[in-house]
């Protein structure tokens, strides 16, 4: 099965998001379009840029049909000291790694590693992807392991399992905490929020020294993979993500 046709289903992309996404339109540049009746899918004009498409429409723009470019999905570990974000003031990004005709695609981090953080990270063009993997609804988890200082208490995987509330009173779904020996743990979560592992870890007592992502969903990050490599997915591995 095409897999983006997978994701589609799954999770219908917007029109100005598609465009924006392949590298095409911005949103602005999509409504302009839209308001001048200038889009079409399936052969009908398009009367709202925020109209969700079906994985089979044909996108027109002034009678040609639009080609998006087929997405890249790269599986990349990423090394501390990098930027999860496209551009930063702040430092150089993830997406200085990239070499050859990677460095001139449409690329985006697939959610948020911190800058100090390590591990698995996709890098695509597909929003639609991207949309799956992030969006807390979807559930899909994502599992850390860290090391830290500090003793975590006692009922640490009850806190956790039952939906900790962070100090500053936002609620977390429901995570899972597994004590690994010595001053190491692995955490599972199925949302993103702003510094989260490390900020549930010190909720239950203990600082955050290291953390590196493991897995998302069933797909795990490539032991072949040195900190600073990437590689393309498989398909196989792109089906994981909907496991
Ligand atoms: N949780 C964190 O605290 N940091 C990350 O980079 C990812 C999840």
């Amino acid at each position: 099965m095409d897999i983006r046709k997978m994701w589609l289903a799954d999770t219908p992309l917007r029109l100005d998001q598609l465009l924006r996404d392949a590298g095409l339109y911005s949103k602005k540049e999509t409504r302009e379009l839209v308001s001048q009746g200038r889009i079409c899918v399936d052969g009908e004009p398009v009367l709202s840029a925020c109209m969700r498409l079906s994985p089979e429409a044909v996108i027109s723009v002034d009678g040609d049909a639009v080609s998006l470019p087929a997405p890249v999905y790269l599986m990349l570990h990423k090394p501390a000291g990098l930027i999860c974000a496209t551009t930063s003031d702040l430092g150089p990004t993830v997406l200085e790694l990239l070499e050859g005709p990677y460095r001139s695609m449409p690329l985006f981090p697939v959610g948020r590693l911190d800058k100090d953080a390590e591990g698995l990270l996709i890098l695509t063009s597909d929003g639609a992807l991207c949309r799956r993997v992030t969006r807390p609804e979807n559930r899909m988890e994502k599992k850390y392991f860290v090391t830290y200082r500090g003793t975590l208490r006692e009922d640490a995987e009850a806190l956790l399992a039952a939906g900790a509330v962070l100090p500053e009173g936002i609620q977390c779904l429901p995570a899972k905490l597994k004590r690994l020996p010595g001053d190491t743990a692995e955490v599972t979560v199925t949302e993103g929020k702003y510094h989260e592992v490390k900020r549930l870890i010190s909720l239950c007592g203990g600082h955050v020294t290291y953390l590196r992502r493991l897995s998302i969903g069933a797909f795990t990050l490539d032991p072949a993979l040195r900190p600073g490599e990437y590689r393309e997915m498989t398909a196989e591995e792109l089906k994981m993500l909907f496991l």
